[in-house]
């Protein structure tokens, strides 16, 4: 028994007088900036005499990959990669690992039978025999297996499974996940092997078992997408050894995830004449130029409460770009129903998108469609002023690649605009310019 404060009686054994006191405190040592002999303890160096030998990276098949995390696998690095359930974490690391085919890799399943795992390898239909797979969750036997196999690279799926002997806890408590994190991090600093550890998310959005778990991992990665769509993102939100802004973009498809080098091209749905209701934009996810088609309907409202619904897009941006049409162009938008769709299924952050998605709206409402090979960026301000956007040529860049004929830009971007393309820009300060230039 154990009590922090003083007992007179045990509450387990009932006995009188039993507790004894035992102070808990750390060692009284001097202080060590009064003795000149004590030369322990680490030393400091100089920044240019630290060894600039780069961390050696593993160049995997997977090129979307290697791309979020900075230039492919770091050796010794731990990755935690965060997804709902369903949406394709085992498919695309067991995919990964099954394209590596010069290295040993280590695939601990703590979720899904040997024969389950065989099933969905089948699916992928790659051959590799340096390929392991191992069924367990208790910890230690984990690393007592990964002694004997030595692998160069190990996935773990996924942490709420793994249960290490040294807590009591039930699997996926925070407790446990957090002890077995730190297990693996040790492991993986101490060998020198990457480990790619499968986390799952909650309902809200964050990874279940605690916040601390992004601090301990030297990469985080969230794989996303609307299960409804074959679309599927993974981001980097945290990169001790590259950008947090990277992004790779997927296909679900019969056989697993396939690698879409050019994102632009699928996004847009290809028409044959011109449909009201749609606009394109040119955003930028993470550091990659998308061109993305929003689409909106504006109907006559049926109920006495009008309606406002989004799909990829924040719902309160839309009642704010609702309100400035509102406001600034005399809109009738209160007896209207709303609806607001990002094709593909993508969640877009940027709020560049904002001028397509104020385009999108006027032409459904006006139920005029846009001329097509056009496209727009900017975002829009409560006054109705459009304003400027970063990495502005670069969009304008992706646009004219995929041969778009004009650009709507802020005119606060100007200055920014430097080089010569043939795509033609075409500047503008407020919303109320753009009704007059398009309808
Ligand atoms: P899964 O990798 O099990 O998701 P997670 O590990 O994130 O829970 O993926 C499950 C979904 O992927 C399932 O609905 C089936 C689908 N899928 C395909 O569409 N094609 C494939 O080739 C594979 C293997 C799975
Ligand atoms: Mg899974």
């Amino acid at each position: 028994m154990e009590s922090a404060k003083w007992q007179g009686k045990c509450p387990s054994c009932h006995a009188w007088n039993t507790f004894v006191e035992e102070v808990l405190q750390k060692d009284n040592k001097k202080e060590i900036w009064k003795d000149d002999k004590d030369k322990s303890g680490p030393k400091s160096i100089r920044l240019s005499e630290v060894s600039e030998e780069e961390s050696k990276r593993i160049i995997t098949e997977d090129h979307e990959l290697n791309r979020v995390l900075g230039g492919g696998i770091v050796e010794g690095s731990v990755v935690l990669i965060a997804g709902e359930p369903g949406i394709g974490k085992s498919t695309l690391f067991l995919q990964d690992c099954l394209q590596l085919k010069k290295i040993t890799t280590l695939y601990i399943s703590g979720e899904e039978s040997m024969q389950q795992i065989k099933m969905r390898a089948d699916r992928i239909n790659i051959k590799n025999d340096n390929f392991y797979l191992l069924n367990a969750t208790d910890t230690q036997a984990i690393f007592n297996e990964i002694k004997k196999l030595k692998p160069q690279l190990v996935v773990i799926d996924s942490i709420q499974t793994l249960e290490s002997p040294f807590i009591e806890s039930a699997p996926g408590s925070v407790s446990q996940v957090r002890e077995c994190t730190a297990e693996i991090v040790r492991f993986a600093k101490a060998t020198n092997t990457p480990v790619f550890i499968i986390g799952h998310i909650t309902k809200d959005g964050s990874i279940a078992g605690p916040k601390v778990l992004e601090h301990m991992v030297d990469t985080v990665l969230q794989f996303e997408g609307d299960r409804h769509y074959s679309y599927r993102i993974l981001r980097t939100t945290k990169n001790r050894f590259g950008s947090a802004s990277e992004l790779g973009i997927y296909e679900m498809s019969q056989d697993g995830l396939r690698q879409i080098s050019n994102p632009s091209e699928i996004l847009i749905t290809q028409k044959d004449e011109p449909l009201s209701g749609i606009a394109i934009a040119a955003t930028l996810e993470g550091a990659r130029p998308l061109l993305i088609e929003t689409q909106a309907l504006v109907t006559h409202a049926v109920y006495g409460t009008p309606q406002r619904t989004v799909t990829g897009f924040d719902l309160r941006r839309l009642q704010l770009l609702l309100a400035v049409l509102e406001k600034r162009g005399g809109f009738h938008f209160g007896v209207k129903d709303v609806f607001l769709n990002i094709a593909g299924g993508i969640k877009v952050e940027d709020p560049a998108i904002d001028l397509a998605v104020l385009c999108a709206l006027l032409s459904s409402y006006e139920d005029k469609p846009l001329p097509q090979r056009i496209c727009f960026v900017g975002e829009v301000g409560l006054s109705g002023e459009v304003r400027a956007v970063n990495r502005i040529e670069q969009r304008i860049a992706e646009a004219e690649k995929l041969g778009f004929e004009k650009i709507y830009v802020s005119k606060f971007n100007k200055k920014s605009i430097t080089q010569k393309s043939a795509i033609e820009i075409i500047m503008i300060s407020k919303i109320e310019e753009l009704y007059r230039l398009l309808f």
